[in-house]
């Protein structure tokens, strides 16, 4: 019998960290699993640096989608994905997350009749204001297979109507990929030092790039002269996005920030920003993974945002949601300094194992 092949997808950022244990386990279960990736990041800092750093394979195809508004870009890659995927002739497509090139994909392969297997499914904010809870909600929906990370994803998805047989609940791949590079992680002194900065104490990661925080100058305004009221006591380390980097620019705010305590750094490679979690006091961020991935860490996160699709790292994590209150925000941050902030527990099956389980459910599926 032929080896069953299974095409991969990968287009931005938070999907080059969730796809590598994956496309590892499925060779190692002898599965065939060709990478394509859609273009959607593509600057060396977002991109390259990534598939460098997690010893990702190069794609075998790469679709050079670029940047646009969410209908072009999820039309261009729904375009160059087509002719693709019928050359490739897999018995499965996987997806990974909630970006733009997760639903795309997934659209062009059910459409034709291509199982859709869809991995971290079932996580919901409940705010369909954000662009990645529609392609959430959309992908589950044309998935065949659905891999979730915490089981009261699951209830999520039962309550969309999606039959609880084609659901299985493996484990974060994500933290797959921290636990084998954690000992490889840039130490944070390091990183700290090249970017001219010695911190005694301690520092307060931050990262942002949500629409709902940086599109909108007052939120942004408010946004940045909190975060400059904390580097008073606390230094900054923040890695900026390029579309914050130039949202910021826009709004004229750069002055604050850099006339403030904090160190303004390109968008980290993903050992840079592990370390740099790892070393921080705490995290201050509206990244999905980030709240993930300090969970994984055991450091303090306070996410500004007004809700989360990843609510074990609130119940069961480090992770404190805020809003975008300043005073909430402050309060959360002293709290961090006073009392040391959420300990929080590792959650279930966030063990570095989930890529295998993954193989091992597909192998069933397509045997059978
Ligand atoms: C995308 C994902 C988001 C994820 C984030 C991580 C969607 C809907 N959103 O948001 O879920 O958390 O990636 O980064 O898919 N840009 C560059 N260089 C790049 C890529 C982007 O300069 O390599 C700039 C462009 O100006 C672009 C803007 O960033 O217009 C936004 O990029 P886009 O891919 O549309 O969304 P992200 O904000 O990165």
């Amino acid at each position: 019998m032929a080896v069953p092949k299974v095409l991969c997808v990968v287009g931005a950022r938070p999907n080059f960290m969730k796809i590598g244990p994956v496309i590892h386990a499925l060779k190692r279960a002898g599965m065939a699993a060709p990478l394509v990736h859609t273009g959607q990041h593509y600057d060396e800092a977002m991109n390259d640096r990534f598939f460098t750093d997690l010893g990702l394979p190069r794609p075998d195809v790469n679709l050079e989608v670029g940047s646009g508004s969410h209908a072009q870009q999820t039309a261009e890659i729904m375009r160059r994905f087509e002719p693709v995927l019928d050359e490739q002739a897999p018995q499965a497509l996987l997806v990974v997350g909630d970006v733009n090139s997760t639903i795309a994909c997934a659209l062009v392969a059910a459409k034709k009749g291509v199982m859709v297997v869809h991995v971290e499914a079932g996580l919901r904010s409940y705010d369909r204001a954000m662009p990645e809870e529609i392609n959430r909600v959309l992908t589950d929906q044309i998935s065949d297979l659905l891999f979730t990370t915490e089981r009261d994803a699951l209830g999520n998805l039962t309550r969309e109507g999606i039959d609880s047989a084609r659901v299985h609940f493996v484990g974060n791949v994500m933290i797959d990929t921290l636990v084998m590079n954690l000992p490889r992680a840039a130490p944070a002194a390091v990183t700290l030092r090249a970017a001219g900065a010695v911190f005694e104490g301690g520092y307060a990661l931050v990262t942002l790039h949500r629409p709902s925080n940086v599109d909108d100058p007052v939120v942004l305004t408010r946004l940045v002269d909190t975060l400059a009221e904390i580097a008073r006591q606390t230094p900054l380390v923040f890695p900026i996005h390029p579309r914050t980097r130039a949202r910021i620019e826009a709004a004229g705010l750069m002055d604050r920030l850099s006339g403030a305590n904090a160190v303004l750094l390109p968008p980290a490679g993903y050992l840079e920003m592990l370390g740099l979690m790892a070393g921080a006091r705490l995290a201050i961020t509206d990244s999905g993974g980030v709240q993930e991935e300090t969970t994984a860490l055991g450091v303090p996160c306070i996410t500004v945002r007004e809700n989360t699709e990843r609510p074990i790292t609130v119940t069961e994590g480090t992770n404190t949601v805020v809003g975008t209150d300043p005073a909430l925000l402050l309060a959360a941050w002293r709290d961090v300094l006073v009392n040391g902030g959420k300990l929080g527990r590792i959650p279930e099956f966030w063990d570095g194992k989930a890529g295998e389980r993954i193989a091992a459910t597909l192998t069933k599926y397509l045997a059978g």
